[in-house]
């Protein structure tokens, strides 16, 4: 239970979802964890919920296209907890729609959450993570979350596959580029298949929508058999992979693509 102890992780989504599962695993390990999300009663709910079970947490409002709320945030980390060992760059949205029908306006929206969100805030925080990561034993990690749809097409959000296989090569090359700089900073990016969320569920209309139908559980059900492994993910899945992204156990891990995914892209 202390795979994580002392260590100071900020996760962005995590009022949530994938982003509130993690936030909670990473405190049940030991870790001080700042919950960030735009949706205020629900993540501060989170924070007291882990305070109450005897963690450290702390809520902050941040949208992640924010640069000051970026920059509040840090002050945060530094203030509070007394510094960032590991960031989680988790917030996201999905549109669900092809191609043909996706607006300029709306591409602009999903690029500002899920691309700039994770290069302002690798940007903003670099600072406070390198400090850290020079004194600690095995320095310190940032862990992004892409998709199976960042390693393999998705025909249902082709522009979501974009953002998400962006923030696959943007892990490697970060990963190379800081090794190299001797930043003592991992970064890799976890993959999940789907999972049953509010955006897992938006996934299931869009396979609707493209099946031509308006039954969701004949599109949960294609979801399902996409997977090998026989069933959808669940948010703890996803979370233990972050835990142990976050952790030193995989202090010899960095630029990994971790999928999370039932085997839905080893086929
Ligand atoms: N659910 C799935 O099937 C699935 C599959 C693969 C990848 N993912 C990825 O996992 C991550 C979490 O997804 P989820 O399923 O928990 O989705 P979700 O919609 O349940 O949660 C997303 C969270 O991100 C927050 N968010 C949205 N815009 C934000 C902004 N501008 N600033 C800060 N926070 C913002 C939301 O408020 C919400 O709390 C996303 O990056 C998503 O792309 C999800």
């Amino acid at each position: 239970m202390n795979r994580l102890n002392e260590k100071i992780v900020l996760v962005t989504g995590a009022a949530r979802g994938i982003g509130a599962a993690t936030a909670s695993a990473l405190a049940e390990e030991g870790a001080k964890v700042l919950v960030c999300d735009i949706l205020d009663a629900a993540g501060a709910a989170l924070a007291q919920s882990i305070r109450d079970q005897g963690g450290e947490s702390l809520y902050c409002h941040l949208d992640v296209t924010r640069e000051n709320d970026w920059t509040t945030a840090a002050q945060q980390a530094a203030q509070h907890f007394g510094g960032l060992d590991v960031l989680v760059n988790n917030a996201g949205i999905y549109l669900g729609k092809s191609f043909e029908e996706v607006s300029l306006a709306e591409w602009q929206r999903l690029c500002d959450i899920n691309l700039t969100g994770v290069v302002i805030g690798i940007k903003s925080l670099l600072p406070l993570l390198r400090e850290r990561a020079s004194s600690s034993e095995h320095g310190g990690a940032i862990v992004n979350m892409s998709s199976v749809a960042g390693l393999v097409g998705a025909a249902t959000d082709p522009l979501y596959s974009l953002t998400k296989g962006g923030i696959t090569l943007l892990t490697k090359a970060l990963a190379v580029d800081f090794g190299q700089r001797g930043y003592r900073l991992r970064v890799n990016s976890v993959h999940p298949g789907a999972v049953d969320t509010e955006m897992g569920r938006q996934t299931f209309a869009a396979r609707a929508k493209a099946l031509a139908t308006d039954d969701l559980e004949i599109a949960r059900r294609q979801s399902i058999d996409a997977h090998p492994i026989g069933r959808l993910g669940t948010v703890k899945d996803i979370a233990q992979a972050v835990v142990y992204l976050a952790s030193d156990e995989a202090s010899f891990v960095t630029g990994a693509s971790l999928a999370v995914d039932g085997g839905f892209t080893a086929r």
